[in-house]
């Protein structure tokens, strides 16, 4: 068995690179991939594996209990997992969604909800890995630009790892639930006066230096963890494939890592048939779709607007990979407006589950893909509610009142006479312009002591 390394993903020159040098693309610019050899897989091994997967499963031990670590197998490039960081996340339970299935129009239809972890959304599943990856590597600070699941939770395991941690959240343009996940788990959070794709730019360049780890899903390590995802739903369903995995796409990392795992358990033997994957997009918020109708393979980035605004992104960084997964399963890309969105979403709710708006889209989409005869009304379909209700729950509650305003405008003034004493504990956002520069200044100040490697 060859060890794990890094591989430029792409179709020019690949290009290979150890797991433990810190870099997030190749010098080529591509993004990168962990590459995995699991030696022989005979029938014999992969029966031994389910086994051992279904013992595990029953064990009080942290790694054997996280529905991530479980399969760790399938992590060779964190072994030998004396640094795990783990909450412990996974084990998110597939629902049977009677009601979102008589409305998409087949006859069952199946949701795992990844809003059942830890911080409340799937990013815990490759938040586990890739801050492990940073205690191995030694990283004391991390950082992620978010529209507000990922920082919720890198901060959060950051926090259970000792580290310091820094997010880059577009002003006024996160929920509620998300920013004060972040304040809470004690993050430096920086609103930028700009999108969620200029947070991104800036981030890269704030961690190019080194000092700062990136915990975005340009991170390839997040990328293994949200693997499991799809290794734990097919575990949960005997390893029996459905027809149709329905995914929300936004930077479009997990749609990445759901081709990834298809790819690796088809490698293996642990299943014969692939999941199609149906990637859904806001409309507002659409490249992936555009390139899928336009055959084109190009990414042409939009400016984004959805008040999913978990998926408000217009320049996925996972575009590439993403192909690869809706190549690999046969797969494809469907667009919904606001409207479906909002209508799917109550629609979630009517069955006593619940999401946030993002995750509302693969219901929508999976109605959508019936109707134009894309997914057959007999088929067995899987929808991954990324992330719960309580996450934004002004916009669930303005679709009650019928206030929901793509272009809502929040007036935050609180006014009050008796005031709480917070014992010096609070933790402001700062707002800062959107500039590198003056970003990096105001982080060398307030993350590095006196003699620590600063940007
Ligand atoms: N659903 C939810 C609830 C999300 O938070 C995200 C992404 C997605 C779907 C899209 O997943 O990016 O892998 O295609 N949220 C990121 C964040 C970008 O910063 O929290 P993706």
């Amino acid at each position: 068995m060859k060890k794990p390394f890094l591989r430029t993903f792409g179709q020019k020159e690949p290009q290979s690179y150890p797991v433990d040098e810190i870099r997030y693309r190749g010098d080529n610019g591509d993004t990168l991939e962990v590459v995995n050899d699991f030696g022989v897989m005979d029938e014999k091994k992969v029966r031994r594996l389910k086994n051992v997967f279904d013992k595990r499963a029953g064990s009080w031990e942290t790694i054997d209990r996280s529905g991530v670590w479980r399969y760790r197998e399938f992590l060779p490039a964190f072994a030998p997992f004396d640094t795990v960081a783990s909450m412990p996340e996974g084990n998110t339970p597939v629902f049977s969604m009677p009601r979102c299935a008589d409305y998409t129009g087949l006859s069952g239809l199946f949701a795992k909800h990844q809003g059942m972890n830890p911080t409340g959304s799937f990013k815990d599943n490759g938040m586990t890995t890739a801050v492990t990856m940073a205690k191995k590597l030694g990283s004391k600070v991390v950082a992620c630009a978010s529209t507000g699941n990922t920082s919720a939770s890198m901060s959060a395991y950051a926090a259970r790892a000792g580290m310091k941690s820094i997010v880059f959240i577009p002003n006024g343009q996160i929920a509620y639930g998300k920013l004060s996940q972040s304040l809470d788990y004690g993050a430096l959070t920086i609103q930028i006066d700009g999108d969620f794709d200029r947070a991104m730019d800036i981030v890269q360049e704030v961690c190019d230096s080194g000092a700062v780890y990136l915990l975005n899903s340009i991170n390839p390590f997040r990328i293994e963890g949200q693997k499991t995802i799809m290794i734990e739903m097919l575990h949960q369903l005997g390893w029996n494939a459905p027809d149709w995995v329905v995914v929300p796409g936004g930077n479009l990392g997990n749609s990445s890592s759901f081709g990834k795992a298809f790819s690796e358990l088809k490698k293996c033997g642990f299943i014969d048939k692939v999941p199609r994957i149906a990637v859904i997009q806001a409309q507002g918020a659409n490249p992936l779709y555009n390139s899928f109708i336009a055959k084109n393979r190009i990414l042409t980035p939009v400016h984004a607007d959805t008040r999913a605004t978990a998926i408000k992104i217009g320049n996925p960084v996972s575009f590439d990979k993403a192909l690869f997964a809706i190549d690999f399963t046969g797969g494809v890309v469907e667009q919904v407006n606001e409207d479906e969105i909002a209508i799917a979403k109550s629609v979630v709710g009517s069955d006593g589950i619940g999401s946030e708006p993002a995750s509302a889209t693969t219901v929508a989409g999976c109605k959508k893909l019936v109707d134009s005869g894309v997914i057959k009304p007999s088929e067995m379909v899987v929808c991954i509610l990324t992330g719960n209700l309580l996450k934004d729950p002004d916009y669930t509650v303005e679709f009650h009142r019928d206030e929901l305003y793509l272009d809502a405008k929040r007036t935050l003034s609180v006014t009050g006479t008796r005031r709480i004493n917070t014992g010096g504990r609070s933790n402001r956002p700062v707002q800062l312009p959107a500039d590198t520069k003056i970003i990096i200044d105001y982080i060398n100040e307030k993350c590095f002591g006196h003699g620590d490697t600063r940007i």
